[in-house]
């Protein structure tokens, strides 16, 4: 097992310097931005095609001088490099940590628990841009002949939330006549959801479990599966088992690191597509995991998509600390966690596309860093991983954001934008992006600079509301732009995130690669499920909140 150091980031000096600033610090960004006309240029950092407009947030030169030695001083850059190389960072689980090595260039190579994994991944890119090449060209076609319309994802978590969110991203660029769809949650609703007025005979299902023993996945599974072949027998197709396992190979396909778990399911493994222990569930995204995206956009969108996270890739490898994006944001987030008191940190797309992208970064960000101990098993004593949220704007405007304006609590928020739309709709005279994009930069603004007394009074205001109306401003915001929502700009943001949560995770010094804590619901479930059932020693057995609410399920269920 490597050694991999684990900090306690509070024995550092810049922790104590960062502290004794916190007690003191004052922020004015009305008078910050007024005292220094160059403070958006300071602030703002291009990375790859990101426009990062930092000058919104709570910093100033002292604090980033000190959150710049509290990354030296925990070995943030150092620990990244060890990730990058291919060492066992993940030392709960012994495991590499490569996610990056999804997307590096074929002629590269990177020899992990002797074997050469860029050759490896670059084995199954091929395997699935040609099976997408044949499923979007008609060439791969159902039992019946039909060619594929509608890929069912079948997944959870990471197997599930970056197809779902990708695919509604990229939608634009989704040739026309394929749709995907996603079943995750083991609510039956979902499969039956999904599944209605679905035509088996152009139906491709992918079922997709990095360690194909995920109760959710495995049981929709089946019951897609038995939803499929009984709609297959209602046509007279597929009624004996030669029929029902020609159907199966025609019709399911499957994405794992376990292949013999997907045979034993009975997918051919060669319809399966592999992947690596050193690819975690929630970083999956651009592995084989992607592959119902790869056939919605094509082998050429992947790759852009793939080379969008190798640009972010290169800049967190590269780039000067100053100028480190992701190093700067996962920084400011410790501020803001650790220093200011911030509990909760918003992400809010100006991007119906991105509908997804918080729920996504959710799992990103809190099945990394929310962690109690360090990678030495000591308990941290300080705070991790922040609660992540969001929804697009200009929704959340007409829901939440009265909280973040003028709430008791500072709730960090990043502002997301492109510069073209995808619809060019006009309202009369007036283009409907300007509309929108002047509510991103109308909210960031009132955030940072709010609206005083005075300005309140000048308007004329009753004195009793005024005090109502004042906006404190001084809440901080990034701002990022780019030219527009491509695959490769938004394997950029993807990429961009995974690195902000590293550098938390590497400052915190936890494993930010482990996911132990979801380990005991899953055991307690199988153990619940037989008094649900109606086993009078396991109901005997429960608790006693638990014991009365299986009573209430049993009393009401029809
Ligand atoms: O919820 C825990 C988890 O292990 C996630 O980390 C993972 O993304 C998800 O379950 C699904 O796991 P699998 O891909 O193995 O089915």
């Amino acid at each position: 097992m490597t050694d991999i150091p684990a900090i306690d980031p509070m024995t550092t000096p810049a922790w104590e310097a960062l502290d004794a600033r916190a007690d003191a610090f004052d922020p004015d960004l009305r008078a910050w931005f007024a005292a220094d006309p160059k403070r958006a240029a300071t602030w703002t950092r291009d990375a790859a095609d990101l426009h990062v407009d930092l000058s919104k947030n709570l910093i100033d030169e002292d604090v980033l001088a000190e959150l710049l030695a509290l990354a030296e001083q925990t070995g943030v850059l150092d620990l990244r490099d060890r990730m990058f190389a291919g060492e066992h960072i993940n030392v709960t689980e012994d495991r590499a940590v490569l996610h990056t090595a999804l997307r590096r260039p074929a002629e590269d190579s990177l020899e992990v628990d002797g074997q050469d994994a860029i050759a490896d991944v670059h084995a199954v890119l091929a395997k699935v841009y040609d099976f997408a090449d044949r499923v979007r060209s008609g060439e791969w076609t159902g039992i019946t002949g039909k060619p594929v319309e509608t890929i069912v994802n079948v997944g959870i978590g990471g197997s599930d939330l970056g197809p779902v969110m990708a695919y509604e991203a990229l939608k634009p660029f989704v040739r026309e006549g394929l749709e995907c769809r996603f079943i995750s949650n083991i609510d039956p609703t979902d499969a039956g959801e999904t599944t209605k007025g679905l035509d088996p005979e152009t139906t491709l299902v992918i079922v997709a479990s990095k360690t194909f023993t995920t109760l959710e996945t495995i049981t929709n599974a089946k019951v897609v599966r038995e939803w499929f072949l009984g709609a297959l027998r209602e046509r007279g197709l597929a009624t004996d088992e030669a029929g029902e396992k020609e159907a199966i190979a025609k019709h399911f396909v499957a994405v794992s690191t376990a292949l013999d778990k997907v045979a034993e399911f009975g997918i051919d493994p060669n319809n399966a597509f592999g992947f690596w222990s050193w690819v975690g569930g929630r970083y999956s995204v651009d592995s084989a995991v992607g592959t119902s995206l790869a056939l919605a956009i094509g082998p050429d969108g992947f790759e852009d998509f793939l080379a969008g996270f190798r640009a972010m890739d290169e800049h967190f490898a590269t780039a000067a600390p100053s100028d480190n994006v992701p190093l700067l944001m996962g920084l400011l987030n410790v501020w803001y966690s650790n220093f200011l008191g911030a509990d909760t940190h918003a992400v809010l797309p100006y991007s119906q596309y991105l509908h997804r992208f918080p729920a996504y970064l959710q799992q990103l960000t809190m099945e990394s860093n929310g962690k109690s101990v360090r990678r030495d098993g000591a308990p941290v004593t300080y705070d991790t991983g922040e609660v992540f949220w969001g929804e697009p704007g200009t929704n959340g405007q007409h829901a939440f954001y009265q909280l973040i304006h003028q709430g008791t609590r500072m709730v960090p928020a990043d502002f997301i934008a492109f510069a073209n739309p995808a619809w060019p709709f006009k309202e009369g005279e007036k283009d409907m992006h300007e509309l929108f994009l002047s509510n991103f930069l109308a909210q960031t603004k009132a955030l940072a600079f709010g609206k005083t007394s005075e300005e309140v009074r000048a308007e004329g205001t009753p004195e009793h509301i005024v005090s109502a109306r004042v906006f404190t401003g001084n809440r901080p915001t990034t701002s990022i732009m780019a030219p527009s929502l491509t695959p490769r700009v938004l394997g950029e943001l993807i990429a961009l995130y995974e690195h902000i949560t590293f550098v938390q995770g590497a400052v915190w010094g936890i494993d930010s690669f482990d996911q132990w804590g979801v380990e005991l619901g899953k055991v307690l479930a199988l153990q619940i499920l037989p008094a649900i059932e109606g086993d009078a020693d396991a109901l005997a057995g429960q608790d006693q909140s638990t014991k009365a609410l299986i009573e209430y399920y049993r009393a009401n269920r029809d």
